[in-house]
C-alpha cells in the first residue's frame, strides 16, 4: 500500500492507519430478531444520555431512590446522588426474593478433575450472610478495607459480596502476585483484614497462598488473617491473628439484615499498574458502576438470563472478574462457570470439556489466550462439541483480526459473533462494544461506543481526527462506572487522566477512526513506535504479523535506529510445531507479507522467533523488557512479569537475529 505513507504526512502527530480490513460479519438473523438492544438504543442514548442511565438504574433495586442523576464537577462525578441500594442484596437476596433460590449462581470447576459445585442464588445468600456475620464478630465495620487474596473459589466471591454488604470496600489482590505486592496494596489502603486460603490449585498441583500473606502481614496493621481451607496443605499459625474460616462463619446464622448504602459508597479498590512501580488504587463506588456493569452485561452478551450458561475466564483478581464474573452477571441473576485452574490442566482441551459438559452459551475472554490457543492448534477444540455457544467475546488487548477469525472460525463456529470490548480498570465496565444483535462485526475492531458513552479520537492538540485518521482514544463525557479517583492520591489522578487534554478523561490508548468512523483500538500510547518520522501502532504490525499462517503470536517494538529514528523490531511466536519457522529466509518471508499488508514503512528491521513472550499476570505483553532487549540495555522492573525466565530466552536470541541490511 504504497499511499499510506503519503497519507500519514497529512496527519502531523498522529498515530499512522495502516491496516484495512474487509471482512464484515452481519449480525445472525434470529439473534438480531431477538437482541435485548437494537439501534434504537443509540438514539435513545444520545437524546438524553443521562435519562438513558436513569432507565438503567431501575434494573437494580434501591432502597431510596436517587435525586439528581449527576453531579459532575470535573473530574469527580456522583451518579445518582441521595439514592441508597446494597450491592450484595441486589446481586443475591433479590433473586432469591423473586423465587429464583433454586437457580444456579455458579458451577464451579475445581482444577483437580472432578472438583466442582453447584452453588445456587439461596446458597450463595446463606453464605454471604454468615460471612457477613462473622466479618461483623471479627470487628469489620462500614468503611474499613478488607484486602482478599485468594484463589478462584466461591468463598472469594463470598467475601467480595459480604464485604460490599457491610459497606467494607474490598481490595483483591490477584492471587499470582508476591508477598510485596500483598504488603504494599495492604498497606496503601490501610486493611486491617486479610482474607486468603491455604493455597489453590495451579497446573496440576496445590499452591501455597498462606506463606505470602504471612510475610505481607509482617509490620503492618493486619489484625486478622481469615484463611479458608482449600488444599488441606500445611500452614504456619499465628494465634491471635489467624482464624479459620470453618471455625468461624460456618456456625454464624443465614440471616443478615443489610443497610442500605450511599450509591457514592465506595465498594472497592482495584490496583493497576501505571508508568511507575507505585501502582493505583482505582476507586469505584456503589450506585452508578453496578447500573453501568448490569447494563453492559446484559446488552453486550445479549443476556437472556433463564436460558444462557455465562463464563468469562478470567481471574476475580483482574477487574474483569469483578464486573463480569461477580457483579454484573449476580445484577442479573445469571448462571456463570467459575473456573479454579489453567487452560491446559490436565490438557490442552480443558476449557473446551468445560464448554461442553455446562452447554456455556456465552464466552468471554482475552486475546493473549485466543492466540494460545491458535498456538497449540485447532486440532484441540475441533474434539470438542461447542454448539452451545451462541455469543463469544474479547478484552484485554486489541485482538487481531486474525485472532478473530480463528476464535469466530475455531470456537465460534462460524455462527457466533465476536464481540471486542474496549474498556479499562478506570472505566468499571464496557465502554466501546459492537452490539450482537445491531452491528456488523469487523475483525479487529472495537466499533463504536455503547448507547450512553461518549468518545473520541483526537490528535496532539486535542482535535478530532476525520474518519480514516489515527490519534489518542478520549472520553468525553463521564459515565456511570467511572473511577472516583485514586486511593489517597488526587494529584495522580488528575495528572494522569485529567490534564493532557482539560476536561476529557485521556484514555493512554492510541485509537484510529476508519473510513466508516468505526474504531480500532492500536494500543498504549508509551507503546507507539517512531520509524522515518511516522508514528506507527504496534498492533497494526503485530496484527499484519499475525495474519502470517505460520504465526501465532508476535510483539513488537521500536528500538532506537541510526538512520529512520527507531526501527521496528519483531519477535514472533509460530503456529503449531513451527516447521520452517527458522532462519533468514522465514524472515524474509515475514517481512515481505507486513510489506504486503500494511506497506513498506512497516517492514520490521529485525525479527526474532522465540518460544514465549513476557506478559503481565493479566496476559499483557510488556513491550517495554522487549524494547531493553532490542536496544541491548540491562532489563528495567520484572517484578511484574508472569515467568521471568521467558526474558532469559529472548535475550539469548538476540546475537544470532535475522537482520536485513
Ligand atoms: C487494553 C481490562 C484493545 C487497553 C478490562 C486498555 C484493549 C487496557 C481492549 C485496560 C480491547 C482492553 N481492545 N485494547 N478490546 N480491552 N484493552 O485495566 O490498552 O486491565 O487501556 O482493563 O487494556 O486494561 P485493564
Amino acid at each position: 500500500m504504497s499511499d499510506t505513507a503519503d497519507a500519514q504526512e497529512d496527519a502531523q502527530g498522529t498515530l499512522a492507519n495502516l491496516m484495512r480490513e474487509n471482512r464484515r460479519y452481519d449480525p445472525p438473523k434470529d439473534m438480531a430478531a431477538n437482541a435485548n438492544v437494537t439501534a434504537d438504543a443509540y438514539d435513545e442514548a444520545a437524546a438524553d444520555r443521562l435519562a438513558f442511565w436513569e432507565k438503567q438504574a431501575q434494573r437494580l433495586d434501591w432502597d431510596t431512590p436517587w435525586e439528581t442523576a449527576l453531579e459532575w464537577e470535573s473530574p469527580y462525578s456522583k451518579w445518582f446522588v441521595g439514592g441508597k441500594l446494597n450491592a450484595s442484596v441486589n446481586c443475591v437476596d433479590r433473586h432469591v426474593a423473586a423465587g429464583n433460590g433454586e437457580k444456579i449462581a455458579y458451577h464451579w470447576v475445581g482444577e483437580p478433575d472432578g472438583d466442582t459445585r453447584d452453588i445456587t442464588y439461596a446458597e450463595l445468600k446463606d453464605m454471604v450472610c454468615q460471612a457477613a456475620n462473622a466479618f461483623t464478630e471479627l470487628g469489620v465495620q462500614k468503611g474499613d478495607r478488607i484486602a482478599i487474596y485468594m484463589p478462584m473459589i466461591p468463598e472469594t466471591v463470598v467475601t467480595m459480596l459480604a464485604c460490599a454488604r457491610l459497606g467494607a470496600p474490598h481490595t483483591v489482590v490477584f492471587g499470582g502476585f508476591s508477598a510485596d505486592a500483598l504488603k504494599s496494596r495492604t498497606l496503601d489502603c490501610d486493611a486491617h483484614v486479610v482474607v486468603t486460603a491455604d493455597g489453590g490449585y495451579r497446573r496440576g498441583a496445590a499452591s501455597a497462598l498462606k506463606p505470602a500473606v504471612d510475610e505481607a502481614v509482617t509490620g503492618t496493621d493486619v489484625r486478622t488473617v481469615l484463611v479458608v481451607r482449600r488444599t488441606g496443605q500445611d500452614v504456619e499459625w499465628t494465634d491471635g491473628r489467624d482464624v479459620w474460616w470453618h471455625d468461624v462463619v460456618d456456625r454464624q446464622s443465614t440471616d443478615h439484615t443489610a443497610e442500605a448504602h450511599d450509591a457514592e459508597h465506595p465498594l472497592y479498590v482495584m490496583y493497576t499498574s501505571g508508568t511507575t512501580a507505585k501502582p493505583k488504587g482505582i476507586l469505584h463506588t456503589t450506585g452508578g458502576y453496578l447500573t453501568q456493569v448490569a447494563y453492559t452485561h446484559w446488552a453486550v452478551f445479549d443476556l437472556k438470563a433463564d436460558t444462557d450458561i455465562f463464563w468469562t475466564a478470567a481471574d476475580i483478581g483482574w477487574v474483569t472478574g469483578h464486573s463480569y464474573i461477580v457483579y454484573g452477571p449476580l445484577a442479573n441473576g445469571a448462571t456463570s462457570v467459575l473456573y479454579e485452574g489453567t487452560p491446559d490442566t490436565p490438557h490442552k482441551g480443558r476449557w473446551w470439556d468445560i464448554v461442553e459438559k455446562y452447554k456455556v452459551t456465552i464466552l468471554y475472554t482475552a486475546p493473549t489466550t485466543i492466540r494460545t490457543f491458535m498456538k497449540w492448534g485447532e486440532a484441540v477444540p475441533e474434539g470438542h462439541d461447542l454448539s452451545s455457544l451462541r455469543l463469544i467475546g474479547s478484552v484485554g488487548e486489541p485482538i487481531n483480526p486474525e485472532a478473530y477469525i480463528w476464535y469466530r472460525h475455531f470456537i465460534g463456529g462460524d455462527r457466533c459473533p465476536v464481540v471486542d470490548t474496549w474498556w479499562q480498570t478506570e472505566t468499571g465496565g464496557m465502554m466501546i462494544s459492537p452490539l450482537p444483535g445491531v452491528t456488523a462485526g469487523k475483525p479487529g475492531a472495537a466499533m463504536k461506543p455503547l448507547p450512553g458513552i461518549s468518545c473520541e479520537v483526537v490528535d496532539e492538540a486535542g482535535n478530532a481526527v476525520p474518519d480514516g485518521g489515527g490519534g489518542y482514544l478520549v472520553l468525553t463525557e463521564p459515565w456511570p462506572g467511572m473511577l472516583r479517583g485514586i486511593w489517597g492520591d488526587d494529584e495522580r489522578f488528575r495528572e494522569t487522566y485529567w490534564s493532557r487534554y482539560p476536561g476529557v478523561y485521556f484514555a493512554g490508548d492510541g485509537a484510529k477512526k476508519d473510513e466508516d468512523g468505526d474504531l480500532w483500538l492500536l494500543g498504549r500510547v508509551d507503546d507507539v513506535m517512531n520509524v522515518s518520522g511516522h508514528r506507527i501502532s504496534t498492533t497494526e504490525v503485530e496484527s499484519a504479523l499475525v495474519s502470517h499462517q505460520k504465526v501465532a503470536e508476535a510483539a513488537v517494538v521500536g528500538a532506537t535506529d541510526p538512520t529512520t529514528g527507531q526501527g521496528i523490531v519483531a519477535f514472533v511466536i509460530p503456529r503449531g510445531d513451527g516447521e520452517g519457522t527458522s532462519g533468514e529466509e522465514f524472515a524474509q518471508e515475514l517481512r515481505n507479507h507486513v510489506a504486503k499488508e500494511i506497506g513498506p514503512i512497516a517492514k520490521p528491521r529485525q525479527i526474532l522467533v522465540v518460544a514465549e513472550l513476557p506478559k503481565t499476570r493479566s496476559g499483557k505483553i510488556m513491550r517495554r523488557l522487549l524494547r531493553d532487549v532490542a536496544e541491548n540495555r540491562q532489563l528495567g522492573d520484572v517484578t511484574t512479569l508472569q515467568d521471568s525466565s521467558v526474558m532469559d530466552l529472548i535475550s539469548a536470541k538476540l546475537p544470532s537475529a535475522a537482520r536485513e541490511e
